[in-house]
């Protein structure tokens, strides 16, 4: 069968207001050209992120009654505990109220002035947090991630040569640790193969480097695993997982992405004095440990989430679906990151607005044009996102100017993604007709989210 059918029916449903290319031009205008700061009831098909946007399941809303909202030792607590203990086999569980809030307490004692923390890609909040406790990212990313055009299975790998030659360099005793993305979302929403894990994990290993996982979409990634990995064709998606957290030493989560939830997040640790630390830190930051900055409702949301989501229908419909896309923008010559992702399309603004130069922000000018054009909101990926400053001010350019379309979990049917490419083909016919930006105002973190913007 070649139709993707949703492996779900819709009981409850939401309006979406219709907007008209007049009016976009306006609200852009009012939004100084940032998506962020337009209102979602202006948007039409909102794919800023797949991040909090997932549609719950009636089981959830069910759990959500459920909910325990005792402050210390909830019922709920213990299921969200045993839930992530059992996916991921660490055996201390710290809640937080979402993935960043887990990585300010991580990086905080983990951090610091003269430290590195290397990863395959850190995303943007990730390495704000390492940046805000003094210590230095660095990513390194493998060579067929780098090249947009290329259709490899496992793009998000991280280059282990580079890793070694890195820890010989500067001694392990100056890396913290060693964060792997999967799916690696700044790079494309790729995966890392449990080939890539296992030899960075004896790399750690063998350094005495602490390895964590950000596993905000491992579910994606696991499923990934099982369709492009040999070996593990047959096993499913709870034990792919688990021996992927089985090589590491912890992991960050948001629970936002593959656990459906709107709110939430994890740390989940093996050496119980870091755990007692994050604890002491989670109590003055977040709340106490068996909530940590969230409500009994939540963690059962959560904890139904996690295991809705490794559901193999589910994530066939979700990879499937996202590749979909990535096939219309075949038929139309789009440029995209290939193959597509687990969670969303990104689109290759460099080639897609060839006619302007990476300082004024092509991949900004294409999120702006697709929002005039059909009311899509997407998010840059490229200079806005990631670009720094040299000491003679110019525009330090990371290697790629993306926009991301992240198609939220279970929200969107066939019809609605039928809508978004119609918009980006237009978009893409008329493209010579929308120019760059410069930034008129920026944040010194972070800046994409409040950034304002004038047309070039
Ligand atoms: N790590 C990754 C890989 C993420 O994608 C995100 C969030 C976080 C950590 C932080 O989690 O938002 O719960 O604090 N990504 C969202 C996105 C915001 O749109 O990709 P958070």
């Amino acid at each position: 069968m070649n139709t993707i059918i949703e492996p779900f029916r819709i009981k409850s449903v939401e309006p979406i207001y219709f907007t008209t290319r007049e009016e976009r031009f306006h609200i852009l205008r009012q939004a100084h050209y940032n998506p962020f700061l337009i209102k979602a009831q202006d948007v039409i098909i909102d794919l800023l992120t797949d991040s909090g946007t997932s549609a719950m399941s009636s089981e959830q809303w069910a759990g959500m009654m459920r909910g325990d909202e005792s402050y210390a030792g909830s019922d709920s607590f213990f299921r969200f505990e045993e839930t992530v203990k059992r996916i991921t086999g660490l055996p201390f569980i710290i809640p937080t109220h979402q993935g960043r809030a887990s990585e300010k307490i991580l990086f905080t004692i983990m951090g610091g002035k003269g430290k590195y923390v290397l990863s395959n890609t850190l995303f943007d909040t990730t390495r704000a947090n390492v940046e805000f406790s003094g210590a230095e990212g660095v990513d390194f990313r493998c060579a067929e991630g780098r090249d947009p055009e290329l259709d490899a299975p496992f793009k998000g790998n991280m280059d282990t040569a580079a890793l070694h030659s890195f820890i010989r360099e500067k001694g392990a005793a100056a890396i913290s640790l060693v964060m792997l993305t999967i799916t690696n979302n700044s790079g494309g929403g790729q995966p890392v193969s449990m080939a890539n894990v296992r030899e960075i994990s004896t790399i750690c290993k063998q350094q005495g480097i602490p390895l964590f996982i950000d596993a905000c979409r491992f579910a994606e990634n696991a499923y990934f695993i099982k369709l492009r990995e040999a070996g593990y064709e047959s096993k499913n998606i709870p034990e792919i997982a688990k021996e992927f957290f089985s090589y590491a030493d912890g992991c960050t989560m948001s629970a936002k992405k593959d656990a459906f939830a709107n709110i939430g997040g994890f740390i989940a640790l093996r050496d119980e004095p870091l755990a007692e630390k994050c604890r002491n830190l989670l109590i003055i930051t977040e709340g106490f440990p068996t909530y940590g900055g969230l409500a009994g409702r939540d963690l059962e949301a959560i904890a139904i989430g996690l295991q809705e989501v490794m559901d193999e229908d589910y994530l066939k419909y979700r990879i499937r679906s996202i590749q979909y896309m990535g096939n219309q923008l075949d038929a139309l010559g789009i440029p995209y990151i290939k193959p597509t992702g687990g969670h969303a399309v990104y689109l290759d603004a460099k080639r897609f607005m060839d006619h302007i130069p990476v300082d004024e922000y092509p991949g900004q000018a294409l999120c702006t044009a697709l929002y005039l054009e059909g009311g899509i909101r997407g998010v840059e990926i490229g200079s806005v996102m990631f670009g720094k400053y040299a000491t003679d001010g110019s525009l330090v350019s990371p290697p790629m100017e993306l926009v991301r379309l992240a198609i939220p979990r279970r929200v969107y049917t066939q019809s609605h993604i039928d809508y978004v490419t119609e918009v980006i083909a237009g978009v893409y016919n008329k493209r010579r007709d929308f120019s760059g930006y410069r930034i008129a105002h920026e944040p010194p973190f972070l800046r994409h989210f409040t950034a304002r913007f004038e047309p070039v």
